[in-house]
């Protein structure tokens, strides 16, 4: 529907931007945290782009506080930052290390004198190795403890002051690339075991929400779920189907389980079928329907558009682009139900991400109609290259274009009815790409960090730093 008028964006709209432990701090090994399994990972050569690590990343650790005085200036209304857990258990459980909470703790209440409110993910996939060395780490259901047992224990330390809270980051993602494509730790693939894996873990995003009504009542939670909306490639009904299939199997499957605790039937089927689903035991299915959480968390980023593909057709997990080569990405294919083509009526990024803010309009329209529940956009933003210019400015108009696009089509769909509750920009700072380095910058400020040598890890404010700062001001009416 085309609008004469948009709606203004709510007053309290949180307007923010986002980080991630493991991306920004550094200090891998500093005042008592334990190994995590990125830790490990990075250094078995060929797994990131030019073998970079998190070891310092962008020494969030140590500078904090200018990096929340960046924020303050800017007049961010909300930070989301994730717990790295093995600061807090070295070992995944067993004894806490106060040193960690102290560090989360001065950081929130950094935010909190400057106004900022604090959004708090629980996980942001770095888990404690030593739960992977002991028992497989998501592998086993003994996770579920561990994990309820982290994150109660994150409630009691900092739910006083933290209201909003994410509990798994990228469910989807952590777990298709850890054990579908094994580009992520533990870097296993066997169809069968991913998706058991993402199984335990949603057993464990509930209880964690589970817990939550207990000791933060006036709190509000939800996962953050990596969106990608699925587009047919056609009109013809086969390609329908397609991304009909598509958007259940790499949509619904989680977000189903969030909202209403229940896999999708097609889906069920079809992995019945083959021999994988997931085996349930007695009680999951209950702990899943009680975990309703209060907003969907969506990190948008792009469509994907899907064709027919028929039973002897395209097998692949597919090719990313992990380098900044454009036109490097191969499509992926599930025989018999779908597979991803090209779509050329979008522009790409250089690592052959679709760029569609339409797109996002659709993803949150269609949420609403399935879920009816509040949206937090909990990730948004441009991965590209960035260029320091003679006189050490960075003139990133292309991001501004990329999340003012954005922006316009929360607008519409806020004008359309849906309830957005905040957009969290990634990233504040520039910071490590899991797979891409630094070159692949995506922050409102710059960090001078890169792949290799020593750099000074100053932070710049970008030409987008001054702009973002101008639309919160005006609550989004200057775009
Ligand atoms: C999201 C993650 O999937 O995408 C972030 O939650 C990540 O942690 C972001 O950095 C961008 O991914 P990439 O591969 O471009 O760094």
């Amino acid at each position: 529907m085309l609008h004469e008028s948009l709606k203004s964006f709510p007053k309290d709209f949180l307007w923010g931007a986002a980080s991630a432990a493991y991306q920004i701090e550094g200090a891998w090994d500093v005042d008592g945290k334990g190994i995590s399994n990125w830790d490990k990972f990075v250094r078995i050569p060929g797994k990131t782009f030019k073998g970079t690590n998190g070891d310092v990343a962008v020494d969030h650790y140590h500078r904090y506080r200018e990096d929340v005085q960046l924020m303050a200036e800017m007049g961010l209304k909300t930070y989301r930052f994730s717990v790295s857990w093995p600061r807090i258990y070295p070992n995944g459980r067993g004894e806490v290390n106060q040193k960690g909470i102290d560090f989360y703790n001065n950081l929130i209440d950094a935010l909190i004198k400057n106004n900022i409110e604090p959004i708090l993910t629980i996980y942001h996939w770095d888990l404690p190795q030593a739960l992977q060395d002991e028992y497989g780490g998501w592998e086993s259901r003994k996770i579920v403890e561990d994990f309820k047992n982290y994150s109660i224990t994150l409630y009691k330390a900092f739910g006083d002051r933290v209201k909003y809270w994410v509990s798994l980051n990228e469910q989807n993602i952590f777990t298709r690339l850890g054990y579908q494509t094994a580009m992520h730790p533990p870097g296993v693939k066997d169809d069968k075991l991913f998706y058991q894996v993402n199984h335990h873990a949603s057993l464990a995003n509930a209880a964690a929400i589970k817990e939550f009504r207990n000791y933060v009542p006036d709190g509000k939670i939800g996962p953050s779920f990596a969106y990608s909306p699925a587009y047919g490639a056609t009109s013809k009904p086969e390609d329908v189907l397609a991304a009909e299939n598509a958007e259940e199997l790499t949509n619904h499957w989680w977000m189903d389980v969030y909202a209403w605790g229940e896999y999708p039937t097609a889906s069920w089927n079809y992995l019945g079928r083959k021999g994988i689903a997931p085996q349930l035991e007695d009680g999951d299915l209950e702990l899943l329907k009680e975990s309703k959480p209060d907003f969907m968390g969506v990190n948008y980023y792009q469509t994907t558009t899907y064709e027919k593909n028929p039973l002897d057709g395209v097998t692949s997990e597919g090719h990313f682009n992990n380098t900044g080569k454009k036109g490097t990405m191969e499509d992926t294919g599930v025989p018999g139900l779908f597979k991803t083509v090209k779509n050329e009526n979008m522009e790409r990024t250089n690592w052959d991400w679709n760029i569609d803010p339409q797109g996002l309009r659709i993803g949150l329209r269609r949420i609403t109609n399935r879920y009816s529940l509040p949206i937090l956009i909990s990730e948004n933003g441009l991965g590209e290259y960035d260029k320091v210019e003679a006189d050490g400015s960075i003139q990133d108009h292309y991001r501004i274009h990329y999340i003012g696009a954005h922006l316009k089509a929360i607008q519409e769909a806020i004008t359309d009815g849906v309830d957005v509750i905040g957009y969290c920009v990634w990233s504040f700072t520039d910071l490590l790409s899991w797979l891409n380095g630094f070159q692949k910058r995506y922050g409102l400020v710059h960090v001078n960090q890169h792949e290799e040598g020593e750099h000074d890890l100053k932070r710049t404010k970008k030409k987008s730093f001054y702009w973002y700062k101008e639309v919160i001001a005006s609550n989004g009416s200057e775009l």
